[in-house]
């Protein structure tokens, strides 16, 4: 390592910064959901009346430690005049930046106040600190004459993160009223009207039936930096939209099962009652009979396409599918999705109507042409678990294949046939509740196989059960690393098993940003430190920074937008002044967030994402990209939504398994799966319980997890902070080692999430014991805590030796070299 930073002395734009550009603006596009259009869209550029928070205020992404800094972004206002339109509203803009402004500062203000004397509580709330976009004002008659269109766009935008979960209140879920009345004025005012709605994941979109003259509805979600050009293209219709929704919008928040019992809505603060069980998202409506506003699967396009199966086989256990899709319309190309899901027989265990087991995207279909489209799916992804005698199953019966555009607009396309139960895995309990959690249960349903459909038949003799011993195998590890295990005390091995906080030590090699180092302690032994970066929607690294001549780095722009909250005479202290010091740039790419991401339905986006923020880990030298973040979701209301991609468990592990794969093909480049597992509340996330079935956890919350660690191989991943039936994530074995090393074969590095140990939190002790590899951000004082556990005796030396052997065989195996 012969530079101590990779961080670059110029800001000239490079080519890679450029390419990647292109490439956030592309998936930024085929993420974008058409939700409703009678024909206004596409438009042509014109003068446009633009209204609503949106406008200029557009939302990139949410904030908490998803957020990544970039060197510009572009605003809707600033993509419509790009391509090509003349905003009429300036005024109107205008005064509701005033109102934006003013509003941001007067928050500020009051949260210094409160930092001025500091307790624990503010801190807490400062990471969960969130400014409201406040509504812009009426639009007057006035507004609209001087806007002399007939075209109008709103643009309603919402801002969530890390920290704190959404509420049905106005202006948050729902609307506010003036953004309701605003909307009313619009639709009567203008002969075309066109809403946009900018948010990380659903919001009540019940305006949609009440108030006449809206001519389409778009769901742009959070696009990152290229936002406003992406939206533009789609409105335009240089790029058709082929988003579909990764998540089921319902008409009314009422329809979600137990949605008065989510979050700050619960009676008892520490526990989260996981009571609709299997029946998550279009697992729940489709079986409950619930008809939503768009279901899972939805999303319009400006050609109409129709599609029919060529050909359906069974190949040893894999289900293949070859369908032909045409595009039926006469004047835009366009990409259609095809979606397969199949309605599994009800047998010991009752069953969702159906599940997704796979998808694909078609290229672009010019009209009245056709394209091939080949799909195939395991047999495996039809198991489910028992919990009475620890299998996973293959039940006996009738599955019926369904393929459409989504879940609801499905056709039957054949049946398989599983004669006798198949045990295809046999387990021991884990992660177990104490005592069953009273889930949700189905009426007994008749399904009605239909004769007509292809018959295939699963030969029951190609599987030997999997049976799981969860027996210590004894690790090898590098030559290397043995090596240097045979030689190490116990302090010399804690210090691995500890990182060092978001600043670092100041020794060795520096990422300006960077959340999370490894001991730069052993440099002269010839052992690297190394980086952890933020996403999942690009790096969060400084984008630009200082150094002194004596090498100390400090940001220049706000690393988080926390920052504007702390009193100035800190944020003096902490940010470099570029007019006194040499200036270090680090440019990334802002991504669409992960919902986005899974909306295009498009793996190889996802893949050519992970291998974009790859190149920009190599070319700053970050070691660990603490992404792709794969929790599910399970309520609208979960503020991290905007970081995860889908209530779908294939959903979520195709599109993490994509992105693992595309940014570790950089080899020593490693991605970091992460909240491992049931993170799917902010609300009171250091001390909630996720309370579930077991049978729950395997189907729903750990499949995506399992998909992404069997077929792309995570070298890293990260805990959560809550607990998962009592037991914290981080502290337990049954879930770190059991499942995740002893099931699926994992075998890189599992790290917690941050600050997540720690007094009230989980026990560091137990979190090495339970098969943890490194406290993060870990501290000095928690590595003395590891080497004095171990020499007393309390923490076996077997389990030091485990977590520091894994953090050096990464640490060598890296792309960081001495
Ligand atoms: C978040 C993680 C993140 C970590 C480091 C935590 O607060 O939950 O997702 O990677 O901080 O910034």
């Amino acid at each position: 390592m012969s530079k101590r930073i990779k961080a670059k002395r110029t800001n000239v734009p490079s080519e890679m910064e450029l390419a990647h550009k292109a490439l956030s603006r592309r998936v930024a596009v085929e993420g974008i959901v058409l939700l409703e259009n009678n024909g206004i869209l596409p438009i042509k550029p014109g003068k446009i009346a633009l209204y609503g928070e949106g406008a200029k205020q557009t939302v990139k992404g949410g904030h908490g430690s998803g957020e990544v800094t970039v060197r510009h972004e572009v605003t809707v206002k600033e993509g419509l005049e790009n391509a090509g339109f003349t905003v009429t509203t300036e005024e109107w803009i205008a005064n509701y930046e005033k109102r934006w402004q003013e509003g941001k500062k007067a928050f500020i203000r009051k949260y210094r106040k409160k930092l001025l004397r500091p307790s624990t509580q503010t801190l807490a709330e400062l990471v969960a600190a969130e400014y409201k976009y406040p509504s812009g004002r009426l639009i007057s008659k006035e507004d609209v004459k001087s806007s002399d269109t007939d075209v109008c766009i709103y643009v309603i935008a919402r801002l969530s993160g890390e920290g704190q979960d959404r509420a049905v209140e106005e202006g948050n879920y729902l609307l506010s009223k003036a953004e309701l009345e605003n909307i009313r004025r619009c639709a009567k005012a203008y002969t075309h009207f066109i809403v946009v709605l900018n948010a990380g994941t659903s919001l009540d979109v019940s305006f949609i039936d009440t108030i006449p003259g809206i001519d389409a509805l778009v769901f742009m979600g959070q696009l990152g930096m290229e936002g406003g050009n992406a939206l533009a293209d789609a409105l335009t219709g240089k790029d058709t939209p082929s988003g579909k929704l990764a998540t089921t919008w319902v008409k009314n928040y009422k329809d979600i099962p137990f949605g008065d019992e989510f979050g700050k809505y619960a009676k008892n603060a520490l526990r989260a009652d996981y009571k609709e069980g299997i029946y998550v998202g279009y697992r729940y409506y489709d079986t409950f009979g619930i008809e939503p506003k768009y279901e899972f699967g939805y999303g319009k396009s400006y050609t109409e396409f129709a599609w029919d199966v060529s050909d359906i086989r069974i190949s040893g256990k894999t289900i293949e599918i070859c369908a032909n899709v045409s595009n039926i319309g006469t004047v835009y190309s366009g990409k259609e999705v095809l979606q397969v899901y199949v309605s599994c027989p009800d047998g010991k265990l009752e069953k969702e109507a159906k599940r997704l087991v796979t998808f694909a995207k078609t290229k672009f279909i010019a009209p009245a042409e056709s394209t091939e489209l080949k799909l195939a799916f395991q047999v495996e992804y039809l198991s489910c678990y028992d919990e009475g005698c620890a299998e996973t199953i293959l039940e006996a019966g009738g599955y019926i294949i369904y393929m459409g555009t989504s879940s609801r607009c499905v056709k039957e396309i054949a049946v398989l046939q599983i004669r006798d139960n198949i045990v295809l895995e046999r387990h021991k309990n884990l992660c177990h509740a104490e005592s069953a959690i009273a889930t949700l249960k189905k009426e007994e349903t008749v399904r009605e196989i239909s004769g007509n459909l292809p018959l295939l038949e699963l030969d029951g003799k190609l599987f030997k059960t999997i049976i799981h011993d969860y027996k210590e195998k004894r690790h090898m590890f590098h030559e290397k690393t043995e090596k240097f295990l045979s030689q190490f005390t116990e302090k010399d091995m804690a210090s691995f098993c500890s990182g060092l906080g978001l600043i670092g030590d100041g020794k060795g090699f520096q990422v300006p940003g960077t959340v999370g180092f490894t001991t730069a302690d052993y440099l002269k032994q010839g052992i690297p430190n190394l980086s952890m970066c933020d996403g999942p929607a690009g790096l969060r690294i400084q984008m630009r920074s200082t150094i002194t001549k004596k090498g100390k780095i400090k940001p220049v722009d706000a690393p988080i937008s926390i920052y504007e909250f702390l009193p100035k005479v800190l944020t003096k202290c902490l940010l470099g002044n570029p007019e006194k010091e040499e200036m270090l740039y680090q440019y990334v790419t802002g991504f669409p967030v992960a919902a986005v991401v899974a909306q295009t339905f498009n793996t190889e986006l996802a893949y050519q994402m992970g291998e974009a923020v790859s190149s920009e880990m190599t070319e700053y030298g970050v070691t660990y990209w603490l992404a792709p973040a794969l929790n599910i979701v399970r309520n609208p209301l979960c503020g991290r939504n905007y970081e995860y991609y889908s209530e779908d468990p294939v959903v979520s592990g195709m599109f993490a398994a994509a992105v693992v794969r595309g940014v570790e093909s950089v080899p020593g480049n490693y991605a970091t799966i992460k909240h491992f597992a049931l993170n799917n509340q902010e609300e009171n996330r250091y001390y909630v319980s996720s309370n579930v079935d077991e049978r729950v956890v395997r189907e729903i919350y750990l499949k995506g997890f399992e998909i992404t660690v069997k077929e792309a191989h995570p070298r890293a991943l990260m805990t959560s902070y809550n607990k998962i039936n009592g037991t914290y994530a981080a502290n337990s074995r049954e879930l770190c080692t059991d499942i995740l090393r002893g099931e699926w074969g994992f075998d890189g590095v599992v790290m917690t999430d941050w600050l997540s140990t720690g007094e009230d939190r989980a026990s560091d002790i137990e979190a090495l014991k339970a098969g943890v590899d490194v406290i993060m951000p870990g501290s000095k004082k928690v590595m003395k805590k590891l080497a004095q556990n171990a020499e007393n005796g309390v923490l076996d030396k077997k389990y030091l030796r485990r977590a520091c052997g894994n953090m050096l065989d990464s640490i060598f195996n890296s792309a960081i070299k001495m």
